[in-house]
């Protein structure tokens, strides 16, 4: 016998009970905790591929997994993407962290079935002042964004938001990747764009979960996928790029971030 699983949703955005979100909220909590083990101990001289044994070490102790593992194919259980790489770079052996690189980590947690999603960049040693200000603009970019999630608007408005302040930065932002509900799933509807239009998107109703990650790039918008592994996402121009991302539920009277 099987238990009918019941998703309210909202033409195809799931919304979830004030149960699911404490489950995203514990499953958050996990997620937080990786990430601050990890920001106790990344430094100069490491491989991207300890960070990985650390996130599925501490992962797995906490009674949790890493999504990413075996998440249509990918190999390992954190995104690591340093300097030019966007996103889903994959650890390696032989990737080493230097002196004035900076790296997101990205981290997501399955926990009694409930899924959540979170990235920091962290800059290695003595790192330039020209990535120093890309990484916290990419951080202020979070908050700009939450400052526009209220129930019953557009989200557009939350992507336009992002958009502009990166823009007024002199920085691009990546419109073909963006982030998505999370919850229930890994990836959910709806897509979340950070290149967006004011009064376009899904209206933010409350129950909503969904990741705000905008990845600001200080050259061009353009990118390229590693044909090698189909994975990893580079600058077309080789300049950096950086990202934050939170995990965020909509609420009658404003919104949380579950993974904090
Ligand atoms: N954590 C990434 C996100 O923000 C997803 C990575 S997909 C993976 O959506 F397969 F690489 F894990
Ligand atoms: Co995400």
């Amino acid at each position: 016998m099987r238990k009918r699983k019941r998703i309210m949703k909202v033409g195809n955005v799931p919304v979830k009970s004030r149960a699911q979100i404490d489950g995203i909220r514990e499953s958050g909590r996990i997620n937080t905790a990786v990430l601050d083990y990890v920001g106790e101990r990344i430094r100069a001289g490491i491989s991207t591929e300890e960070i990985d044994r650390w996130v599925y070490q501490v992962t797995t102790e906490l009674g949790a997994v890493p999504a990413p593992l075996g998440y249509e194919g990918f190999p390992k259980s954190v995104c690591t993407s340093r300097n030019s790489v966007i996103c889903h770079g994959i650890p390696d052996e032989q990737e080493i962290l230097k002196e004035g690189d900076i790296i997101n980590v990205d981290v997501s947690t399955i926990y009694k079935g409930y899924f959540s999603d979170a990235s920091r960049m962290f800059c290695i040693g003595e790192v330039s002042a020209d990535k120093r200000r890309l990484v916290r603009t990419a951080r202020e970019c979070i908050q700009v964004g939450l400052m526009e999630v209220k129930p019953y608007q557009p989200i557009g408005n939350m992507g336009h938001a992002v958009h502009m302040y990166a823009q007024g930065q002199g920085y691009s932002v990546v419109e073909e990747i963006g982030g998505h509900g999370v919850g229930l799933q890994f990836h959910e509807d709806p897509f979340v764009s950070y290149v967006a239009r004011r009064g376009t998107g899904e209206i933010m109703v409350p129950g909503m979960v969904f990741t705000i990650e905008p990845m600001i790039n200080m050259g061009s918008p353009e990118f390229y996928v590693d044909e090698k592994n189909g994975w990893t996402v580079y600058t077309e121009d080789g300049m950096p790029s950086a990202q934050w991302e939170v995990t965020v539920a909509v609420l009658e009277d404003g919104y949380e971030v579950l993974t904090s």
